[in-house]
C-alpha cells in the first residue's frame, strides 16, 4: 500500500484501520469497541479489550518462539558492564519483581513511582508494574528532590523505586539522597521504598520505609499477568508545561500497545528479530516508547545505554554500540550528533567502526536542523530521519514513513502526518491557513491511538491546555508551516516551554523560582538559540527597589536555586540584572521579543509596548560579546 493510500484509509475508515493493527497483538479478548467518546467528551481506543501490555511484550514471544532471543542488552560504559537478556530470561525476571511488588501491596491501579538510572532493573520493575496492570510513574534522574516531591504528592504512589546512585560520566549522583529529602518534603508518603544497591554505592536504609531490592526479590515467588482494560492506563509521566506545575500526561495501555506495535514497522521499517537502538532515557518519553515497549511489542532485541554519546569513552561511543550489537535502526536527540561532531567534525572515529547493519537513523526531540541533518546524511550514507512528536502522543505524529514508502528527505522537515493524525494549521482565530503560512500546529479530533486522555487528576487542565483553543482540535504548543508538497515544518514552540538538549523544561517554571529570590522584583526567563543545547535558559531580573546585591553574587544563588528546585538538567546558568523588563501598556512581560532579540533574529516593535527604551537593554545583552 501507497503511504497516501494508507494514510487516506486510516483517515476515511479509523475504527476498520485500528481494529486491523490490533489484530496483530494478542488481546486476552479482542476489543469489540474500536473507539469511544466518554462522558466528558474525551477519546478513547480499545475500551473494552482485555490484555496486558507486559504478557504481549514478553510471554507472547517466549510462547512463539522467541524465547531464546536477545530482548535486552545493557550496555553501560559507564560502569565497565555489559549485560543480556533474552525473551525468557526478561520476562523471568519482570514475573519476580513483580512478585516483590505484590510483597509490597501493589495492585492494579496502584501508582509506583521509579527514580532510577538506566540500569536493567529500571526497565524490568516498569515492566513488573505493566504486569500487574499498576501505573508506573518515572521520574528523570536529572530532576531535583522537588520536582520529584511534586511528583509523590501529585501522583501518590503506594511505593517508590530507587537506587542507590546513578552515574553521569564519573560522577555518582545520589539518588537515595534526593528521594530520602523529596519524601521530606512531599505532604504524601509512599508506604515502602525499595532501594537498588549498586556496587558502585551502598547507601544507609531508613528503617521500617526502605527496603533491599534483591533482599526482597529473594523473598518473591512470580507474579502472573494481570488482565486489565484497553483503557485502563499503563502510566503517567510528568512533562514541563507552561507553569511551576508538571503535567501528568495519562497512557491507556490498549492505544499505546497498538500504536507502538505499528509504528515499529510502519516508522522505524523494523522486523521482529532486529537490533533497534534509541539512545535516550528511560525517564523521557523517548525512552518508555522506544527504549522499552515499543521493541518488544514488536519482538526486537532492545538496547539500554548507560552512557552519553561523548566522553564515554570518545565521540565514537554510538557507532561501537552499532558496530557491537549490529544495530539496524538508531534513534536519539539531534543534540547527541552535535555533541559528536563537535568533536569529531571530521568523522574519523566512524570510519573506525563497522556499521554495515545500520539502516537507517531517527532524530527527535528537537528539530533537527539542517546542518546536522546534512554532516551526519554525508558521514554515515544513510537516510537520516526527522520525525516530531511530543510526550502526548507517546510516538510520531509527522514522519518519514519508512515501511510503508520512503520519501524523499528534506532538510528541516519531519516529512508528513503520520497515518492517524489529521494536522492542520490553525490561525490565531482556529482558522485554517493555506500552504506555507505558518500558524499553530493542531490535530483534528478524534486523535489516534496512545495519545494523552487525561493529565492526571485534573480534567479542567486537561481541557483549557490542549481542547479549548480550538474547539475540535488538539493544539500541539508547536509552530510551523505544511508546503506545497504537504511536507511539515515545525519550527518551535509557541509558549513558554523550551527545549535544552532534547529535553523539555519549563521558563515558567524556572521564572517561578528565580522570583523567589529575595533581591528580585519581578524576572523573565527566555529561550536563547546554542549550538550544542538548542536552546539554554537566559534569565532577566529586576530588583526590588532599595536592595543592594552584587549582580555576580545575586546570580549565582539565582543558579543554585534553579539547581535545587529544578535540577542540573535545566542548564540554567545566565542571568542579568536589568533596570526592567520590556512591557505592554497593560503589563504584559515581552517574553517573544526578548528571545527574538536574544537569538539576533528580525523583530518588529511592538505597537502595544509601553516603553520602547526598555528594548535597549536587552539588545545591548544580547550583542554582548
Ligand atoms: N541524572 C542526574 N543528572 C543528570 C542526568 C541524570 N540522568 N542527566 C543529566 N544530568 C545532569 C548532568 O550531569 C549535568 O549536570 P552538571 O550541570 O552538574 O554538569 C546537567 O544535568 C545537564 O546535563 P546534559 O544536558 O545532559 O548536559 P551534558 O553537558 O552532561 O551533556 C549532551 C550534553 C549533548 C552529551 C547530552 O545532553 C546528551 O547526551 N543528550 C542526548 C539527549 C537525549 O538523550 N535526549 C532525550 C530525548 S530523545
Ligand atoms: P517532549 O514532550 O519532551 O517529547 O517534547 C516535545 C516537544 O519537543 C515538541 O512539542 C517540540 O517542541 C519538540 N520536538 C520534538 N521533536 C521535534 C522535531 N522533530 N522537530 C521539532 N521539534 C520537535
Amino acid at each position: 500500500m501507497s503511504y497516501q493510500d494508507e494514510y487516506n484509509y486510516s483517515m476515511n475508515e479509523p475504527e476498520a484501520f485500528w481494529k486491523d493493527k490490533a489484530g496483530d497483538l494478542e488481546w486476552f479478548k479482542q476489543p469489540e469497541t474500536i473507539l469511544s467518546q466518554d462522558e466528558h467528551g474525551i477519546h478513547h481506543w480499545f475500551a473494552d479489550g482485555e490484555m496486558n501490555t507486559s504478557y504481549m511484550a514478553l510471554d507472547y514471544h517466549v510462547n512463539n518462539g522467541r524465547a531464546d532471543q536477545l530482548a535486552l542488552i545493557y550496555d553501560s560504559p559507564v560502569t565497565a558492564t555489559k549485560k543480556t537478556y533474552t525473551y525468557r530470561q526478561l520476562r523471568d525476571e519482570v514475573a519476580l519483581c513483580a512478585g516483590m511488588l505484590k510483597n509490597f501491596g501493589v495492585v492494579k491501579a496502584d501508582r509506583v513511582i521509579l527514580y532510577m538510572p538506566m540500569i536493567p532493573e529500571t526497565v524490568i520493575a516498569m515492566l513488573a508494574c505493566a504486569r500487574l496492570g499498576a501505573i508506573h510513574s518515572v521520574v528523570f534522574g536529572g530532576f531535583s528532590s522537588r520536582e520529584l516531591a511534586i511528583r509523590i504528592d501529585d501522583a501518590t504512589p503506594k511505593v517508590v523505586l530507587s537506587a542507590s546512585c546513578g552515574i553521569e560520566i564519573s560522577t555518582e549522583i545520589n539518588y537515595k539522597a534526593l528521594l530520602d529529602s523529596a519524601i521530606e518534603m512531599a505532604a504524601h508518603k509512599p508506604q515502602s521504598c525499595i532501594i537498588f544497591q549498586r556496587p558502585q554505592k551502598h547507601v544507609e536504609m531508613v528503617a521500617g520505609r526502605d527496603f533491599d531490592w534483591c533482599d526482597s526479590l529473594k523473598k518473591a515467588s512470580p507474579a502472573d499477568c494481570v488482565a486489565v482494560k484497553g483503557s485502563d492506563l499503563l502510566y503517567i509521566l510528568y512533562t514541563s508545561g507552561t507553569t511551576g506545575k508538571p503535567k501528568g500526561v495519562v497512557r491507556e495501555n490498549g492505544g499505546h500497545a497498538v500504536a507502538m506495535k505499528y509504528s515499529m514497522k510502519a516508522i522505524y521499517n523494523t522486523e521482529p528479530g532486529d537490533v533497534y537502538w534509541a539512545a535516550s532515557d528511560v525517564g523521557w518519553v523517548v525512552g518508555h516508547s522506544y527504549i522499552v515497549y515499543a521493541p518488544l511489542l514488536q519482538g526486537c532485541t532492545t538496547i539500554l545505554y548507560e552512557g552519553k554519546p561523548v566522553m564515554t569513552p570518545d565521540p565514537g561511543a554510538f557507532w561501537r554500540v552499532i558496530s557491537e550489537y549490529k544495530v539496524k535502526a538508531l534513534f536519539t536527540a539531534p543534540t547527541a550528533f552535535r555533541a559528536i561532531k563537535k568533536e569529531d567534525p571530521d568523522g574519523e572515529y566512524i570510519k573506525k567502526y563497522d556499521l554495515s547493519s545500520l539502516s537507517t537513523i531517527f532524530a527527535a526531540g528537537e528539530r533537527l536542523d539542517p546542518p546536522t541533518y546534512e554532516w551526519l546524511t554525508e558521514k554515515l550514507q544513510r537516510p537520516v530521519i526527522d520525525h516530531w512528536w511530543q510526550t502526548e502522543t507517546g510516538w510520531a505524529i509527522a514522519s518519514n514513513l519508512r515501511g510503508i514508502e520512503p520519501m524523499p528527505v528534506k532538510a528541516g522537515s519531519a516529512t508528513v502526518p503520520v497515518p492517524g493524525f489529521n494536522i492542520q494549521i490553525l490561525d490565531e482565530n482556529g482558522k485554517q491557513l493555506p500552504v506555507n503560512r505558518q500558524g499553530n500546529i493542531a490535530i483534528k479530533l478524534p486523535m489516534p491511538p496512545s495519545c494523552l486522555t487525561n493529565i492526571w487528576g485534573d480534567l479542567a487542565r486537561l481541557k483549557s491546555s490542549y481542547f479549548e483553543a480550538y474547539p475540535g482540535y488538539y493544539v500541539s504548543g508547536d509552530g510551523g508551516y505544511i508546503d506545497d508538497d504537504g511536507y511539515l515544518f515545525v519550527m518551535g514552540r509557541v509558549d513558554d516551554v523550551i527545549n535544552i538538549a532534547g529535553h523539555r523544561l519549563s521558563t515558567g517554571e524556572m521564572e517561578e523560582v528565580v522570583g523567589k529570590h529575595n533581591a528580585v522584583a519581578e524576572c523573565a526567563v527566555v529561550g536563547r538559540n546554542d549550538e550544542l543545547k538548542g536552546q539554554l535558559p537566559v534569565g532577566f531580573v529586576v530588583l526590588k527597589s532599595g536592595v543592594e546585591i552584587d549582580d555576580e553574587i545575586l546570580i549565582n544563588e539565582l543558579v543554585q536555586m534553579i539547581r535545587t528546585d529544578i535540577g542540573p538538567v535545566a542548564c540554567f546558568k545566565e542571568a542579568y540584572v536589568v533596570k526592567r523588563l520590556p512591557k505592554t501598556r497593560s503589563g504584559k512581560i515581552l517574553r517573544k521579543t526578548m528571545r527574538h532579540i536574544m537569538n539576533g533574529e528580525e523583530y518588529a516593535m511592538p505597537s502595544t509596548i509601553d516603553d520602547p527604551a526598555s528594548l535597549q537593554d536587552i539588545e545591548q545583552l544580547a550583542n554582548k560579546p
